[in-house]
């Protein structure tokens, strides 16, 4: 599979119990140090991917603010093509290279909106994203690094079509508890333990730990 697909680091923040919002979809878990790690790793990737619920529930820019570096590629899973024309990522896509993935069941009239305000709107799979056709779409773009950044459904997809290649985890110093806050991981889950990872990397920042695995 050399070169047919991006290489793919999923990347988050988590409390200490692994909820990565909580209930009311609060989820800056991170410190400043940590923010200025995460916009190094952004500039040196070649594109961000999140799920359209993290578009609409933090409204991220998904640029390099915090550190130097040039901004990367902005991909939405979106298959309805459901993401808001106000939402930041929208409005500054004729700016910053923005992709929407839709499904190609996703109503035209909103597609439509999303290619006007300047989003390039890839058609792929049929109801469901099919991640794999999508990977291999961006590797022939010359994509050669992604960096998944959630929320925990779109992190489920990524790990249970075994796509992903690196995780990096900060575990903040936080509890948030509750059936309803947002985990690393969402979806169905495994039915057994059996998704071993490599420990790479511990790194201890302050109140911190900066966990690297790879797969
Ligand atoms: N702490 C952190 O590091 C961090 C990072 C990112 C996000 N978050 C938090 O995570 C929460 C959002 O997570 P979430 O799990 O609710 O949602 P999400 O992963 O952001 O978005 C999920 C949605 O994206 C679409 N999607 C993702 N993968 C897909 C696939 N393979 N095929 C088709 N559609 C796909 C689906 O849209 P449809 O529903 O339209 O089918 C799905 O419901 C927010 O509260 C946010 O604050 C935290």
């Amino acid at each position: 599979m050399a070169n047919s697909k991006p290489y793919v680091i999923l990347s988050a923040a988590m409390s200490m119990d692994g909820k990565i919002a909580t209930r009311k979809g609060e989820s800056k878990f991170s410190s400043s140090k940590d923010l200025a790690r995460v916009h190094r790793l952004r500039g040196s990737v070649d594109a961000i991917l999140v799920g359209r619920n993290t578009v609409s529930v933090d409204n991220p820019s998904l640029t390099v603010r915090h550190a130097k570096g040039r901004n990367p590629l902005r991909i939405i899973l979106d298959p309805k093509a459901t993401i808001s024309p106000s939402s930041k990522i929208v409005k500054t896509s004729k700016k910053i290279h923005t992709m929407a993935i839709v499904s190609e069941t996703a109503p035209s009239r909103r597609v439509s909106i999303l290619a006007k305000k300047g989003l390039e709107v890839i058609k792929c799979g049929k109801i469901r994203i099919d991640l794999k056709k999508l990977l291999s779409i961006l590797a022939k773009r010359g994509i050669r690094k992604i960096l998944v950044e959630g929320g925990g459904t779109t992190n489920w997809y990524f790990l249970k079509e075994k796509l992903v290649d690196e995780i990096i985890v900060t575990i903040t110093p936080y509890v948030v508890g509750g059936k309803e806050s947002v985990s690393l991981v969402e979806g169905h889950g495994f039915d057994k333990i059996s998704y071993p990872l490599k420990l790479k990397q511990v790194k201890r920042m302050g109140s911190e730990i900066i966990l690297h695995y790879t797969i």
